[in-house]
């Protein structure tokens, strides 16, 4: 069998191995020739003596070339401790060229691609060492979910692709059926209905690494298929479906990463989410909190905040210690920043001693001492304030805190920041579709089953996984009593009749003994992402789609031939 070329070390000198791999360089020194010889494993690196029998061969060989090797080990005269090998070298006696390769369309070495060019040639993009070791990542990932999983005697079942379309959601992908004519089938946003169901056949304890698709917009955490460590549950309270997500976490942190994550995860609710840092998935590796102030300005000469209190509205603030990095100009692109949040302006103070900015003027001496207690103000101290409606000013300043943070590189790349949101609501309200749907989905068991009339009140037992400002998995406790669930489906706006035409099976299962049951779904890309350190979710995918759906290395989606719309009913308007 092939050996990995970083099983050579100096335990091996004197031996002679057969070496298989890519040419990663090749340098001609005038006489010696080095080649750094790549496969999976890593690099090594040989050298061909030029009264070597297989000089001239090696004298032709150029980046990316397919060879056999084999050789004498001797030890280096100076090692190389970036390379595993480093400490020897492959002395050549005899070399095979496998396969030519043509000249590659930009350097495997030396990334300064664009990143569509990477994408067409996939193929080659993956040799790098950098997306080899992501997709190692995600590997060990799921190996080590699913040992902990197998062991805690979860069953892996899988669930089809083939699927009927339900409303709520993202958008159904859709495939044409041949033989029902004018019927789709939808491919599976989550096995979020077959994992309850499997509930219902009493598996008690269900795991998946479910395939999922979305044709929603995309965006550089979100790709239309992506995959879920996907986990349902029967007779476990949300406590002890948020521990066994822990144990996992756990794990896959301790064996991909060696890091010791701290148990039990801190907890906030979804209100103090949104309170405290503007954003359900807070990026807690800083702290920064949004401050309420607006009990300071009730009284104060300041009509315009005046007048968004009466309105109802709220006033808050963030404060970071920058005020020196920040002169007007910066804080005008920064007011252009929140305005694409709805904010319609941004006010700002910095404190020194005293009070200056453009609000200064309002900040009377007993406001400026019960600002500087609140917000425990210190020299240097950047205050940004917004002031109107509640949904706006903490999702404007929740988007504000992590932009000061990127822009001054405050995040610590190395930390780790784990925590549950829960007590999600209910149900949100859409302003695309004028009504509310569910926040999470409509199988989420409500709090209160009998104050579901209140839309903007309402809780869920639903809970979220957030590491360093990402939604890693979310999950919930579900309805299991046939009555709730039809109550939830018409709060939400489906006749008796819609709910049967399209969850009928669910509401039908749910007659026969259905056990109380919930679960969670974790993102497996966001959880490799954060552990490979990218912010890009096609770094982590080998196949990646771009932000307009399409593989750029297949060219799909593409046009099928006039024979396949035919057979499938279906006529393409012009
Ligand atoms: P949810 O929709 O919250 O829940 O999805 C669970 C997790 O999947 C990841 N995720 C995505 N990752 C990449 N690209 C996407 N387009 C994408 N959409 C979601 C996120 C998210 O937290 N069935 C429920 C789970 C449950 O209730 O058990 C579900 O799918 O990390």
């Amino acid at each position: 069998m092939k050996i990995n070329n970083t099983s050579i070390n100096k335990k091996n000198v004197d031996e002679v191995v057969t070496l298989y791999g890519w040419v990663n360089k090749k340098r001609d020194l005038g006489g010696l020739i080095f080649i750094d010889l790549r496969d999976r494993s890593g690099l090594i690196q040989l050298v061909v003596n030029p009264d070597s029998k297989v000089y001239e061969v090696a004298s032709t060989l150029k980046n990316e070339y397919v060879i056999k090797v084999s050789g004498k080990v001797v030890l280096r005269k100076e090692a190389n401790k970036n390379l595993k090998t480093g400490e020897v070298e492959v002395e050549v006696q005899k070399l095979e060229i496998l396969n030519k390769s043509a000249e590659l369309p930009f350097d495997l070495n030396n990334m300064t691609a664009l990143e569509d060019t990477r994408l067409k040639y996939r193929y080659l993009d993956l040799r790098r060492e950098e997306l080899k070791n992501n997709l190692f990542i995600k590997h060990k990932i799921m190996q080590s979910a699913r040992k902990y999983l197998n062991y805690l005697e979860f069953m892996e079942i899988e669930t089809p692709i083939l699927c009927k379309s339900t409303p709520e959601g993202a958008r159904d992908y859709l495939v044409p059926s041949r033989v029902n004519k004018g019927c789709f089938y939808a491919l599976p946003q989550s096995p979020q209905l077959f994992k309850q169901i499997l509930m219902m056949s009493g598996m008690e304890k269900y795991y998946q690494i479910a395939r999922c698709f979305r044709d929603e917009d995309l965006r550089a955490d979100r790709q239309p298929e992506f995959t879920q460590i996907d986990m349902e549950t029967s007779f476990m309270s949300e406590d002890e479906i948020m521990s066994i997500t822990e144990g996992l976490l756990y794990n896959v942190f301790k064996e991909v990463k060696d890091i010791e994550i701290k148990l039990p995860i801190d907890r906030m609710t979804y209100d103090e989410a949104i309170n405290l840092y503007g954003s359900d998935k807070p990026d807690l590796r800083f702290e920064n909190p949004i401050f309420d102030i607006t009990d300071n300005f009730i009284d104060s000469d300041f009509s315009l905040f005046k007048t968004i209190i009466n309105d109802g509205g709220i006033i808050n603030a963030l404060v970071f210690n920058v005020a020196d990095k920040y002169s007007r100009k910066d804080i005008d692109k920064l007011t252009d920043y929140v305005k694409t949040y709805g904010a319609k302006a941004l006010a700002f103070l910095k404190y020194n001693d005293e009070f200056t900015g453009s609000i200064a003027k309002f900040i009377t001496p007993e406001i400026g001492k019960a600002l500087k207690e609140k917000l425990n103000l210190k020299n240097n101290d950047l205050i940004l304030i917004i002031a109107g409606n509640k949904k706006m000013v903490k999702t404007s300043l929740g988007a504000l805190r992590c932009k000061i943070a990127r822009d001054l590189d405050l995040i610590d790349k190395n930390k780790y920041a784990l925590t549950w949101v829960t007590d999600f609501p209910m149900f949100e309200y859409s302003e695309e579709e004028g009504r509310y749907i569910s926040c999470h989905h409509p199988f989420t068991l409500p709090k209160d089953v009998n104050s579901l009339c209140d839309k903007e009140n309402a809780k869920a037992y639903a809970y979220d996984i957030v590491i360093n400002g990402y939604e890693a998995g979310g999950g919930s406790l579900r309805i299991y009593n046939p009555d709730d669930q039809e109550k939830v489906l018409s709060e939400l706006g489906f006749s008796k009749k819609e709910a049967e035409a399209k969850f009928g099976f669910l509401l039908n299962a749910l007659n026969y003994g259905c056990p109380p049951h919930g679960g969670l779904a974790i993102g497996l890309e966001r959880l490799t992402m954060i552990l490979c350190g990218t912010e890009n979710i096609r770094d982590v995918i080998a196949f990646p789609k771009t932000t307009s759906a399409s593989c750029l290395m297949t060219e799909a989606p593409s046009e099928v031939t006039e024979k396949q719309l035919e057979e499938l009913h279906i006529k393409l308007n012009d």
